[in-house]
């Protein structure tokens, strides 16, 4: 029995969020006041959880948080999730989002713990800028030492995120064409989404996937690479071929269609859709004591709810029941 939603879409990627602490305040996610909101489960519970869904079918485990990286134990939750086998008897696809400014003392033990991917928010490429986007000092050179080593430790492609918002780092598209070309990196724009503690969102801030391309375009002509069926990301090089964008247009240009993601919160809460309005209470139900045969009947049940799509930028709209840190990306 493999995950499937009412609307057909296959579900083979969990996002499993360790964590709500987070070390940064980023301007466009948190408002600064508040910190964790949500409880933590052991490393433990998280794995019995993460076996229920391979079990049905998940060949994809990203670790987010918060900052995942914040978790004690983090590397040997990542060898245990590494002896997982898919239904196809394959090692699962693990990979971690993190903001990287912990990454350069972690990425070689958690790379031999059986990290496949790794990657690392940074949303600009100037130490200065980083800093009043993050609201922390110095972290830029710890995020760069963090890329830098996520590289030496083989855990390629390193993906960097960057999240524009008009008027505040729209600056950078250029300058991080210039870092995907010089550190070989994959740089992707993400449009920012209405996912923030505070109210930051207008359609009018979001940077488009058409504005990037053409910011792009100046700098030196564009050139699309071929795009996987779920990919997120619809990606670039230059005309020499060096440098790779991608570009994540979930308000512009939405996705949902193929989805194949859902999340676990670290409270344990099944997500079917960043913009849920609920969430659905899988660690509960294990903590009243229930089997794994009943779990992975409840999640079966409660993924087939799956949203169709989002509603972003619609009259209607209704921010969901909670923010990005909380719910992990
Ligand atoms: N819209 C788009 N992307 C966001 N991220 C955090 N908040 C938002 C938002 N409101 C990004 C982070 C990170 C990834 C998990 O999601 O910067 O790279």
């Amino acid at each position: 029995m493999r995950l499937h939603d009412k609307h057909g879409r296959a579900i083979t990627d969990l996002r499993v969020s360790i964590t709500d602490r987070c070390n940064y305040k980023c301007v466009y996610c948190r408002t600064g006041n508040e910190g964790a909101l949500y409880s933590e489960l052991p490393f433990s519970d998280y794995l019995r959880l993460v076996r229920i869904f391979v079990q049905l079918g998940i060949e994809k485990v990203r670790l987010t948080g918060g900052e995942p990286l914040l978790r004690n134990g983090l590397v040997d939750f990542v060898r245990d999730l590494a002896k997982l086998r898919t239904l196809d008897n394959q090692p699962l696809d693990l990979a971690v989002t993190t903001n990287g400014h912990l990454l350069s003392e972690l990425v070689q033990p958690l790379k031999e713990a059986g990290l496949r991917r790794a990657t690392v928010s940074m949303d600009a490429v100037d130490a200065e800028k980083f800093a009043r986007i993050t609201r922390v000092p110095n972290g830029y050179e710890s995020v760069l030492a963090g890329i830098r080593a996520a590289k030496r430790a083989g855990l390629e492609p390193v993906k960097v995120n960057c999240v524009l918002l008009r008027g505040f780092n729209e600056d950078q598209i250029v300058e991080f064409a210039r870092f995907s070309r010089e550190e070989s990196v994959v740089v992707r724009f993400i449009e920012f989404m209405p996912l923030e503690e505070d109210r930051v969102w207008s359609p009018h801030v979001v940077v488009t996937m058409d504005e990037i391309l053409e910011k792009l375009n100046q700098f030196r002509p564009v050139r699309q690479l071929p795009n996987t069926p779920s990919e997120t990301a619809r990606r670039y090089t230059f005309d020499d071929g060096k440098g790779e964008i991608g570009i994540i247009a979930p308000v512009s240009h939405p996705f949902c269609g193929h989805c194949s993601r859902v999340r676990l919160t670290s409270d344990g809460k099944v997500r079917t859709c960043l913009f849920s309005l609920l969430d659905h209470d899988l660690a509960g139900r294990m903590y009243r004591g229930a089997s794994d045969a009943e779990l992975s009947d409840y999640v079966c049940s409660v993924v087939d709810q799956k949203e169709a799509r989002h509603h972003i930028g619609e009259p209607g709209f209704v921010k969901p029941s909670r923010s990005m840190v909380h719910i992990g990306g």
